[in-house]
């Protein structure tokens, strides 16, 4: 039920007698919100106070002769004045009762209407880099756009997903080249992502220790000329010890000494490191300069070269088969999953028709987008003839035009790419992509309880199973141990056990996730978010859980379907109608989240909603209810909770079970 825009529909004609275009008014996001000061009304609208100006009079008045011209008689039982003009709303009961009675007509979508005109929408989610062991970091990316990719879906958009892996680039030839030089043949036939991911890891701290041992000697030049630079901004300073200007470059300089500091510090650490370990030192020395050895590797295969080809052919289907089945556990599909490799021969013709435009121009042998407003310009094909990941998201986004014609193009990105993808979209509208909506729905880093990026005790980013692990086994300690479920009263198969302890866990790292507004960070505490009060997945799967269960007595107490569906739903008490009220909100409040995109506003509704639930169920008994109507009133209430709790955790990709 979309309540703000038929509110807002008997508002359009009073309104249309004094401006022209009263549904664009009224359109704006805080112009008719529900009201925070619940005990004066269900919505307030500001009307008034924007025709203040145009009327020449003052909101009061205004005011005044907007409620005794709206007809508001079959929503509201009142419609009074606040403040300077405000308009006050309360809804009326049985209106509300009427309206939460559709949805019991309509199971699938409990009364949530479809958009008048749906939009197609490409998501780019989860999109890792296959070949290195997924981590923590990929499932913020794949939940959330999971989510999204749900919620549009349901609210009648025409939404296609695409998991644009990163199958190409050079952490592949960082695992050829491992696994030409430092393969153990009986691993890599035993556990071929396992002995590849070894691989990896070998390549990279190679590269690491070598860049960092090259690194020194220019930190070490770079350290005092960036002190010198403090001493010098500190002069000026505090000749004017006013300027702002000049104390902001004390403060700028300053940085640079402590990232200069920094960084120095943790490139003798990790050489300091290495040099302890002979063997590693061995390896590293016997092949000097990896990271161009590794380049060459990816050229070649690039290029075509057979034996590369061959390798590549060999590795990705088992990197992608260990990605799916995290996808599996995380119950995430993807309509297509071209990947970066799909578009390396459209690549050439990219930079080619930027030519052509002019929007590139040659700068030391490489091809580069130089663009207002960035320092470093865009290069879409290196020196050395090599492609760039710019290059493959210009041809993708041009072949998803083609192939799509999206109305809106979201990329479910870290933010760390922020900068990619603003130049990105900048190139796109110059190429003449104007008539997409292009929005990198970004999202911070998953932090460890040192605020630092999160991280096992042994240094290693925390493989993705190994975690989702975890979480199950800690869900079956909190839900499934044996004197929660002995005061229970309900026996448990070992099978069902199994279930709940899954849902709980995967649906409490995915909820964990989606509850932070995704443009910042948050720390991952396993401990809190598996737990079954506070704001968790566990409280909302129990709370429907909960009435689930209260029906179930109702049954074992002889309440038939037939009663139950022929019920009027009558809201009287205070809780009820708090409860009736939020339940009605449910289509509201999804439009509202995919305005920015924002699951965090669907975990949000659905924990007030739970609290809801759970003060009516205090206050209100049920199945000791004062009359058989309203056992039945308050049973159909409790029904519709649960359902819309099912919904809302089913759009957020989180499970629920009948019992726990
Ligand atoms: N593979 C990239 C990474 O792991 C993310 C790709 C996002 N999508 C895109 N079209 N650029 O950083």
């Amino acid at each position: 039920m979309r309540v703000l825009s038929l509110i807002r529909s008997r508002f359009a004609p009073v309104l249309a007698a004094w401006i022209d275009d009263p549904t664009a008014l009224l359109a704006a996001l805080d112009r008719i919100v529900p009201s925070r000061e619940v005990q004066h009304a269900d919505y307030q609208a500001n009307v008034a106070m924007p025709l203040q100006k145009k009327l020449g009079k003052p909101p009061l008045a205004i005011a005044e002769e907007i409620v005794s011209q709206v007809d508001l008689s079959d929503i509201c039982s009142s419609v009074t004045i606040a403040g300077q003009g405000y308009v006050n709303l309360r809804l009326s009961p049985k209106w509300i009762a009427a309206c939460l009675t559709e949805a019991f007509a309509d199971l699938e979508r409990l009364a949530v209407t479809k958009v008048a005109v749906p939009k197609t929408v490409v998501i780019d989610f989860s999109s890792p880099n296959v070949a290195k062991p997924m981590h923590v970091g990929h499932i913020r990316s794949t939940v959330i756009g999971d989510s999204i990719a749900k919620i549009l879906k349901f609210l009648g958009h025409n939404v296609i997903t695409d998991n644009h892996l990163g199958d190409w680039g050079t952490q592949f030839g960082m695992i050829i080249y491992g696994y030409k030089h430092f393969r153990d043949d009986d691993a890599f036939a035993k556990a071929p992502v396992a002995e590849l991911s070894r691989l990896y890891r070998m390549v990279q701290n190679i590269i690491g220790y070598q860049n960092a041992l090259g690194n020194i000697p220019k930190l070490e030049l770079a350290l005092p000329k960036a002190e010198q630079k403090v001493a010098l901004a500190k002069q000026k300073s505090d000749a004017s010890p006013k300027d702002k200007k000049l104390a902001k470059e004390v403060a700028n300089a300053e940085n640079q000494v402590r990232e200069a500091h920094d960084e120095l510090v943790k490139a003798k650490e990790s050489v300091a490191e290495s040099q302890h370990n002979p063997a590693f030192l061995a390896v590293a020395n016997a092949h000097p300069d990896l990271n161009s050895r590794v380049l060459r590797e990816t050229s070649k295969l690039h290029e075509g070269d057979a034996e590369n080809i061959k390798l590549w052919e060999d590795f990705l289907p088992n990197c992608k088969a260990e990605i799916h089945s995290v996808y599996r556990r995380l119950n995430v599909q993807f309509d297509y999953e071209y990947g970066e490799s799909y578009y390396h021969d459209l690549l050439p013709g990219v930079v080619e028709d930027l030519l052509a435009r002019s929007l590139a121009v040659q700068s030391d042998g490489a091809i580069c987008l130089f663009l207002d407003g960035y320092e470093a310009p865009m290069i879409v094909r290196k020196q050395d003839g090599a492609y760039l990941y710019a290059t493959t998201d210009i041809a993708t986004a041009v072949f998803r035009e083609r192939e799509f014609e999206p109305d809106v193009s979201l990329y479910v990105v870290d933010h760390r790419q922020s900068e990619h993808f603003q130049k990105l979209f900048d190139v796109l509208r110059k190429i003449g992509i104007n008539h997409t909506e292009l929005n990198h729905v970004c999202f911070g880093t998953v932090l460890g309880n040192d605020g630092k990026p999160f991280k096992t005790r042994s240094g290693t980013v925390v493989g993705l199973e190994s975690l989702l692990d975890e979480a199950v086994e800690r869900a079956w300690q909190v839900v499934c141990n044996p004197d929660r479920l002995n005061s229970s009263g309900v026996e448990f198969t070992e099978q069902a056990k199994r279930t709940i302890a899954e849902t709980v866990g995967i649906g409490a790292i995915k909820y964990a996730d989606l509850s932070h507004n995704r443009t910042s960070n948050y720390i991952f505490d396993m401990d809190k978010m598996v737990q079954l009060e506070g704001n968790t997945a566990a409280y909302i799967q129990y709370s429907y859980a909960r009435t689930r269960s209260i029906l179930r007595k109702a049954e074992s107490e002889g309440t038939t379907s037939d009663q139950l569906n022929s019920a009027m739903l009558d809201l009287v008490a205070g809780p009820e109608l708090t409860l009736g009220l939020q339940l009605l909100r449910f289509e509201d409040m999804l439009t509202q989240s995919m305005c920015d995109y924002l699951p965090n506003m669907v975990t949000e509704y659905l924990f007030e909603t739970a609290r809801m639930f759970s003060s009516f169920y205090e206050q209100c008994p049920v199945l000791k209810a004062e009359s058989p109507e309203t056992v039945l009133s308050r049973l159909r209430l409790t029904d519709l909770t649960g359902l819309t709790l099912k919904k809302g955790l089913e759009l957020l990709g989180i499970g629920t079970v009948e019992r726990m």
